[in-house]
């Protein structure tokens, strides 16, 4: 590939170079359990927690329990993908890295600045919803936040101080280099499923058939100021008025709750450390996606039938409808296992967030400044704290539903972009060892592309130009500061001049 172009690549051994991390050496030690496990947990969190509520009284009523099924099969999709994507080339990491290997810079930096909506955005999304929870323990004690610093309400906007804080918080825990435990990691997931467990076990006593009636709610028109702009964009194409429920409010509600799977993209990236990635990775990634699926469908088809859609709760739906029914003591329990587990979640995507920038900034395709590791902790402490604020703002800020559904489309493109990645690369490099090999290729990529564009057309149109502005925005970065400033390119140039290119750094990717 012409080394000015926006389609040059590592070589795979310079990218498995770049990420040789030491405490990270490819150990096949994984099995598919163990993906499992990992996969729950890091799947659980603000989506079910949050946006079921959100989701069931605005968009789709008590068949948000559906939307939930047509998610998980679109992601089912991505996911086999993703697993033959991240298995190709023995690299540790996100496909970012992955990409520049094989695809080309541009496509590369595409999914990085998209992995940028999906972790960073996305940890603002989790504290955010971590936030209502905190504040439904702290109204169990009688304690109400003042609305100028509890996230405020649909129409009085607050700040979200306690989400702030809480991002500023694991930030400082990052910067030292904490992390968590595989037995740690192993708690928090047992006292999720335990939650939701909960939820579904002891909520089915309290479910009453009327509020079921009507399952799948009638059409209805949207109303508000922003109704067009908050208008699904498919709908917006055919010309037809603002609606809200209905069978189109199912699809709209799937391309909202998309949010509660994302995470499974991280199982699919551990395929090198999976002692049998062909036979384990769909178990571990397919496993956790179906257990997903059926707790998410089965906590809202509990949690509608407690409470009216209608009086569900939008910021801690699920502890909220036990105190509806007159049950504190359970959502009690629910409270403090959502704050614990919400807690992780955030955690992890701040952590996967500082990977993909560092990644990014050792490329030399955002600047270098980010990649310099702390003298005593080695950690990237400068991406690391420079997203952190950046994140502790974005969540004090914007209400956690716009926020999900930025995630969500910046999370869907980059799947479009791996899926047609697998399809690329299995005619232009057909000799790369694959750990997994998706089935059914060309069709099943091509039906995850169309899938994914699916739930992405079905997202608002004010989504949609926060989207684009997003992108243009990375394509101008890319064009006037990344390209030039590429360590590839510089190094191929200098090549091409006879000077010698820039050293190799040892990079530590952490
Ligand atoms: N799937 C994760 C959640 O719902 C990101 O919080």
């Amino acid at each position: 590939m012409a080394t000015s172009s926006p389609f040059r690549t590592k070589t795979v051994e310079q990218s498995i170079r770049d990420t040789e991390d030491p405490e990270h050496g490819l150990k096949r030690a994984l099995s598919a359990l163990d993906l499992t496990v990992f996969g729950v947990g890091v799947i659980i969190g603000t989506g079910i927690f949050v946006l079921t509520g959100t989701v069931a009284r605005d968009t789709a009523g008590p068949a948000v329990a559906i939307s939930f099924v047509v998610s998980g099969f679109v992601c089912a999709l991505a996911a086999l993908c993703y697993a033959e994507f991240s298995s190709t080339v023995p690299v540790a990491g996100s496909a970012y890295t992955f990409a520049y290997t094989s695809i080309g810079e541009l496509p590369a930096w595409i999914i990085g600045w998209d992995l940028i909506l999906e972790l960073a955005l996305g940890a603002a999304v989790v504290a955010v919803g971590w936030s209502g929870y905190v504040q439904s323990m702290l109204d169990s004690a009688d304690i109400t936040l003042p609305n100028a610093i509890n996230g405020g309400t649909d129409d009085d906007w607050g700040f979200n101080l306690p989400a702030s804080l809480l991002v500023l918080l694991l930030t400082v825990i990052l910067v030292f280099g904490v992390k968590l435990s595989s037995r740690f990691t192993a708690i928090i997931v047992a006292v999720k499923v335990t939650v939701v467990l909960v939820v579904i076990f002891a909520g089915l006593f309290f479910v009453k058939a009327d509020n079921y009636s009507p399952f799948i709610p009638e059409k209805q028109p949207q109303t508000g100021p922003d109704d067009g702009l908050k208008q699904p964009l498919i709908e917006w194409m055919s010309g037809f008025e603002p609606t809200t429920f209905g069978v189109m409010g199912i699809f709209f509600g799937a391309a909202t709750v998309f949010f509660a799977y994302i995470g499974f993209d991280i199982v699919a990236s551990a395929a090198e450390e999976t002692k049998r990635p062909q036979r384990d990775l769909p178990i571990g990634i397919l496993g956790s996606l179906g257990i997903c699926t059926v707790l998410y469908v089965a906590v809202s088809i509990v949690v509608t039938g407690m409470q009216h859609y209608t009086e569900l709760s939008i910021d801690a739906p699920l502890s909220d409808a036990f105190k509806a029914v007159g049950h504190g003591g359970w959502a009690w329990v629910i409270n403090v296992g959502a704050v614990a587990g919400l807690m992780s979640v955030t955690m992890i995507m701040l952590l996967g967030q500082s990977r993909v920038f560092f990644a990014m900034s050792r490329d030399g395709l955002i600047p270098k400044f980010f990649s310099e590791t702390h003298p005593v902790y080695r950690t990237p402490y400068r991406s690391t704290i420079a997203l952190g604020v950046v994140v502790a703002v974005v969540a004090g800020v914007i209400p956690l539903k716009e926020l999900a559904e930025l995630v969500n489309i910046g999370t869907l493109f980059a799947f479009v972009v791996v899926s047609i990645g697998v399809i690329v690369l299995r005619r232009t490099r057909p000799d790369l060892p694959r750990a997994f090999r998706t089935p059914w290729v060309p069709v099943l990529p091509i039906v995850s592309v169309l899938a994914c564009l699916w739930l992405m057309i079905n997202l608002p149109v004010e989504t949609w130009w926060r989207f684009l502005v997003w992108m243009a925005a990375g394509f101008v970065i890319y064009f006037l500061y990344s390209r030039r400033n590429s360590r590839l390119g510089k190094a191929a140039s200098a090549a091409g001049s006879g000077v010698p290119g820039p050293p190799r750094t040892g990079a530590d990717g952490r």
